[in-house]
């Protein structure tokens, strides 16, 4: 059980006695031994103000402490004075340590990679501008030499009416290529590189209406054609940057970069433990549709197919090799069905196969989307979510699909406790899914904020509802499975820092934690007692149990890589097994790679709903 917690609940702030009375009241309630085992109790971490974090992306290491990492979390000041921050917590034993980050990884993506590192990729170049008074646009410069081209960063481009204007970032342009005609002639072909450029001066006189060439200044020959050069809204702008967190060392090594740059990317894993980088905004702020490839053997990055999926796309690996996107994203993209409905890729030929009919199908953005346990049925959920952008809409509608049917198609399932935005899902090690928080509005505006936590059984498709949290968790949160079966929540960004939408925006640090009931139970929980640290596809292995405990069901858990309710790695694989006798039992690990792609899962054995604490296994 949980160590160093300080328990808060219901901490009474008033100056009467009544809602104090009231709070203690409330206080024993939640936590009579009854309670806890039929709702489970929240309790609050204590975190020193030192240690305290935007908690934008969140994993757990295979060592069993929690990386909590926010770059710059989304604060303007501490990404211009390059305050970028990253947390190790163990939640056991409370210690914790705060980890030198080298570059601004706020939305980046992350994952858990089959020797256990994380590979973090992208991050923020340049924050928004809602409303800027320089105009600016993406401008692409040609090089048609067979040398490198360097543009520095502040250099000048003249274009319209000359109009100046200066690229906010150094770049070099790699050197043109030759290509074979057919008539025995060689063919120079440009290369070319995309920057943004901001106007000299302020105000509509430098607003360019129409895509135009621009000469470059101390660049004679050089050709550089500018899009629209506009004072509209300038989005968040990605970085090319990768970076892996070494388990080993605790600290971040940079590798190689990726050939373009993302800001909200997806990294999905595939059974060969190739890690697939899909969407995200680029360099000048759209949408990237660009996929690339990360071997992790080589650290190399290569091209793969071009699709326009909305940032933060929901795509998960499933057993026939094929991407599932599910139609949950967050942040940004076009409206279009033909980014937005649900269906499947295959990443290696780009063919893209519709599955549309999933019942709110324009309330998908900022919804939740899990692969349900056991991951061998192949059946997806999509929990709530809300309307593209800031809308109004929020939906409390689960659908689910089996894509192993022969005919796959969407079915509703239960609703959620209330319409919800931002919903966090986590697959529990007994074979159910804790969901919990989110808010009905966009970014949690109007304080609404909801504490619903629920589980949903497979078996009977349906929820049940658990304690309330104690920590209202919108925008930029998450929840992760612990090791030890309880469920960590961190962050929470609303829009505003009041219900009445009047104060800036603030930044939760707060850490929960959730002991579901199982936690509660006069049943003692299982122990996995031994077992081989290394185990391969297909193949047979012993471990040993508590004696005398008839296990149910084992599970292989994929550790956590969770941001921006994205978790597309996440999965539970069901290990069949049969006795030996009294406390061994043969465990036979599935064969099918892109059920259980490589690296490092989290063993639980489980009885009757009782699971076990994680016993660590690299699956090779
Ligand atoms: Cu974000």
């Amino acid at each position: 059980m949980f160590t160093g917690v300080i328990l808060v609940i219901a901490a009474p702030n008033a100056w009467t006695i009544g809602p104090i009375v009231g709070g203690w009241i409330h206080h024993y309630e939640i936590t009579r031994p009854a309670y806890e085992a039929k709702y489970g109790l929240w309790t609050k971490l204590n975190i020193p103000v030192k240690y305290q974090i935007h908690g934008i992306h969140s994993t757990v290491l295979v060592n069993g402490d929690v990386l909590i990492m926010a770059g710059s979390g989304n604060n303007q000041a501490f990404f211009n004075a390059g305050t970028f921050k990253t947390l190790l917590l163990n939640p056991v034993t409370m210690k914790m340590r705060l980890i030198p980050t080298p570059w601004d990884l706020f939305c980046a993506g992350h994952i858990q990679l089959p020797d256990g590192n994380i590979l973090i990729a992208g991050g923020t170049e340049r924050y928004e501008n809602l409303d800027p008074v320089y105009a600016g646009g993406a401008m692409t410069v040609y090089n048609s030499t067979m040398r490198p081209l360097t543009v520095p960063k502040g250099t000048i481009f003249i274009g319209p009416r000359n109009v100046e204007f200066t690229s906010a970032f150094g770049f070099v342009v790699p050197p043109a290529t030759t290509r074979q005609n057919g008539n025995g002639t060689t063919m120079t072909v440009a290369t070319q590189q995309n920057v943004w450029v901001d106007a000299v001066t302020k105000g509509k006189k430098s607003v360019v209406d129409e895509p135009a060439w621009y000469q470059v200044i101390g660049m004679p020959g050089v050709q550089a054609m500018g899009t629209q050069m506009t004072l509209s809204k300038q989005n968040f702008q990605g970085t090319k940057d990768a970076y892996i967190f070494n388990v080993h060392t605790l600290s971040f090594q940079k590798v190689n970069s990726m050939n373009y740059a993302r800001w909200y990317p997806t990294l999905v894993e595939m059974g060969n433990g190739m890690v697939m980088a899909v969407s995200g905004l680029d360099n000048v702020g759209n949408v990237n549709m660009q996929s690339e490839w990360f071997n992790p053997k080589t650290d190399k990055w290569s091209l793969g197919p071009v699709r326009g999926f909305p940032t933060y796309p929901a795509l998960f690996l499933t057993e026939s090799g094929e991407l599932f996107f599910t139609g949950s994203n967050a942040g940004y993209g076009p409206a279009t069905p033909q980014w937005r409905t649900p269906g499947f890729w295959n990443p290696y030929t780009n063919v893209f196969t519709p599955v549309p009919g999933i019942p709110d199908p324009n309330i998908l953005e900022t919804s939740a989307s899990v692969l349900l346990p056991p991951a061998q049925n192949q059946t997806f959920m999509v929990l709530g979510g809300g309307g593209v952008g800031q809308s109004n809409l929020s939906t409390a509608r689960t659908a689910l699909i089996d894509v192993n049917a022969p005919d796959p198609h969407w079915m509703r399932g239960p609703n959620l406790l209330d319409p919800t935005r931002y919903p966090n899902a986590v697959l529990l090690p007994n074979g159910t899914v804790l969901v919990t928080g989110g808010s009905l509005y966009y970014r949690g505006m109007h304080g609404s904020d909801n504490r619903d936590t629920a589980i949903y059984d497979v078996a009977t498709n349906s929820f049940t509802r658990m304690a309330d949290s104690i920590t209202g968790r919108d925008y930029h949160a998450e929840a992760l499975l612990l090791p030890d079966g309880q469920v960590m929540t961190i962050g929470g960004n609303p829009l505003y820092g009041n219900a009445m939408d009047t104060m800036p925006q603030t930044f939760n640090q707060e850490i929960d934690v959730y002991s579901p009931p199982y936690l509660f139970s006069k049943t003692p929980r299982p122990v996995i007692e031994a077992a081989p640290h290394v185990e391969e596809l297909g193949h047979r292995y012993i471990i040993y149990t508590s004696p005398g405990r008839k296990i149910t069901a084992l599970y292989l858990m994929h550790p956590a890589n969770v941001t921006h309710v994205t978790d597309v790695n996440q999965r539970a694989v069901a290990v069949p097994f049969k006795w030996i006798d009294g406390n061994a039992l043969q465990i036979s690990i599935p064969k099918q790679q892109n059920l259980l792609p490589p690296g490092w899962y989290m063993l639980f054995a489980d009885v009757n709903g009782i699971p076990s604490d994680a016993y660590w296994v690299e699956i090779l």
